[in-house]
């Protein structure tokens, strides 16, 4: 079988850095003062969420948790489940969830409804990556790092079949 490939970089390391740095600076005036809950969803977000608490000056504190995906194909059934909870309780906490991608909006909207549940006092999200073409949960997104097109993307932290995360750019896979 032959091996499979990544393709053609589409954000570099350097944009990554830049635009991450834009969003550390936005998120840090928008919260001063608040101390707030920066959450990683698991696995994917971690790149980012590391290169990001690094551009924040601010007071923040950081947690972690993990959700089993969900199977667009068993409708309902498919909702996500929490895999590893938070060790922090978010209650009247200024929150802001960190995820990698943004695509039909189920993973996010789930898990916003989870969070929502435990009355934090705000409830945001910052994404690294938002692509519109297959949204079908419409959620609004306080902090995007790039918008997308309808395409498959690996590395920094995004994989394919738990491959891939390592790499320090975005890139496509190779098809042929
Ligand atoms: P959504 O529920 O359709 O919005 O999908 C979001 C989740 O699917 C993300 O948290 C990713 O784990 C995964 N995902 C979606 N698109 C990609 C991609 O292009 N590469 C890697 N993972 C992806
Ligand atoms: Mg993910």
């Amino acid at each position: 079988m032959k091996e499979l490939e990544t393709g053609e970089v589409i954000i570099t390391q350097g944009d990554l850095q830049k635009r991450i740095a834009e969003l550390g600076k936005s998120i840090s005036e928008d919260y001063k003062g608040k101390d707030p809950v920066l959450i990683c969803v698991l696995k994917g977000a971690v790149v980012f969420m590391a290169d990001l608490i690094r551009t924040i000056p601010i007071p923040i504190v950081i947690d972690f948790l993990s959700i089993s995906s969900y199977d667009a194909g068993r409708g309902e059934s498919g909702a996500v489940r929490i895999i590893k909870d938070l060790d922090i309780n978010i209650a009247k906490r200024e929150v802001l969830v960190i995820e990698d991608i943004i695509d039909t909006g189920f993973t996010l909207g789930y898990l916003l409804r989870i969070l929502k549940a435990r009355n934090p006092a705000s409830l945001k999200v910052a994404v690294l990556l938002d692509r519109p073409a297959l949204r079908i949960v419409d959620l609004p997104v306080e902090y995007k790092g790039f918008e997308i097109p309808d395409e498959f993307v690996v590395g920094y932290g995004l994989d394919y079949k738990e491959n891939f995360r390592q790499l320090p750019y975005i890139c496509k896979l190779k098809t042929a």
